[in-house]
């Protein structure tokens, strides 16, 4: 993405971030100075994706350290956990989130002093931020490789830049593609209900010159049937490594069946950060929010009064439907990660 638009950053003990509710219409950016407004940042959707979600729940754990006026290591320790519990609670299914907020916890309690946890939380906050860049960069890389010059690339909501530190992962293989000089384009599918596909995939692209047409959500097999999708790319918000199950955005399972179907291959590009090396499948939440966003649309109302609606937030797609998880650390089919433990992956 151009690099004047920023997702998230940190400037002098404020979180700037860009509110993605009002895109594509308005650049505006929110300043957050503690850890209940990046919470509320979070559960608003303000920004939103895996990455950026770990990214700013790192940063709102900073903000309490660098804010604190503690005067002792306990009580500061005790300041950072209720953060670490406000932010833990403001969505329940990226497993960024809860890795970004738990390596920075490790972190503050390894250190002996209130001014060491100050500096070296921003600094952490920041680390990550910066790795979450770099690893985005090396998806690009080794997903371009699975990019044929010309394809038409199928992909669902918003893995780009927005939904990361920056560059993106679904984003960042088909924006390293493009770097690359292969010709390709994208069909960006709208993503009812919160339409990231429509508001935020399309600006991304349209402002990097990569050729990108809409279509709802529901045209996609449609798409497939008529030969136009030679591959499928979408992100993730956690991939359980026992068992190489997808978890993304509501809408992805649909597209995996239909790609499976039409023997199309089907691609997650992810950071290590979304592979979850502990959780069964029964022991992820998947996030249901507010009905209205499925019985509004654009502050109208689309259905009648008295009738309800079901409003999941993901879907979980199995391992059978996924060709390859494109990571910072090699491409693996989804059983290979069973194998590979977290320190393999992580580098720990
Ligand atoms: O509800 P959202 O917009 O946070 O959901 C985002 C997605 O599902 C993305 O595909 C996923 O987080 C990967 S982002 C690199």
């Amino acid at each position: 993405m151009a690099s004047e638009v920023w997702t998230i950053r940190w400037v002098d003990g404020v979180v700037e971030i860009l509110d993605q509710r009002l895109l594509p219409h308005r650049v505006k950016y929110l300043r957050l100075r503690t850890a209940r407004q990046v919470a509320r940042a979070i559960r608003d959707m303000a920004i939103r994706g895996a990455p950026a979600i770990g990214v700013a729940a790192a940063m709102g754990i900073a903000l309490t350290a660098y804010h604190s006026r503690a005067k002792s290591r306990e009580k500061l320790l005790e300041q950072l956990r209720r953060s670490y519990d406000v932010l833990r609670s403001s969505r329940p299914t990226a497993v960024n989130l809860f890795w970004a907020l738990d390596r920075i916890m490790r972190l503050a309690e390894s250190l002996g002093s209130v001014e060491e946890i100050r500096s070296r939380l921003v600094e952490e906050a920041l680390r990550i931020m910066e790795e979450d860049v770099e690893a985005n960069m090396r998806i690009g890389e080794n997903g371009a490789r699975l990019i044929e010059d010309g394809d038409r690339i199928l992909t669902h909501c918003n893995a780009g830049a927005l939904a990361t530190a920056g560059y993106g992962t679904a984003l960042g293989v088909i924006r390293a593609a493009h770097a690359q000089g292969k010709k390709i384009m994208v069909y960006a599918c709208e993503t009812r209900p919160k339409l990231q596909g429509a508001r935020l995939t399309t600006w991304e692209l349209l402002r990097d010159g990569i050729p990108v047409k809409l279509i709802t959500d529901n045209m996609a097999a449609f798409l497939m049937q008529r030969g136009e999708v030679d591959k499928v790319i979408v992100g993730a918000d956690r991939i359980l490594a026992r068992t190489g199950h997808v978890i993304n955005k509501i809408g992805t399972l649909c597209h995996a069946i239909c790609a499976k179907y039409h023997g199309i291959p089907f691609l997650v590009a992810a950071p290590t950060s979304t592979i979850d090396f502990k959780s069964r499948l029964e022991d992820v939440v998947i996030e249901e929010r507010d009905p209205r966003e499925v019985l509004y649309v654009n502050g109208r109302r689309i259905a009648p009064e008295g009738i309800e609606a079901w409003n999941p937030a993901f879907d979980i797609t199995p391992p059978e439907l996924v060709t390859y998880i494109i990571t910072e650390k090699g491409v693996y089919r989804p059983d290979e990660l069973r194998g590979i433990g977290s320190g393999e992956l992580s580098g720990e």
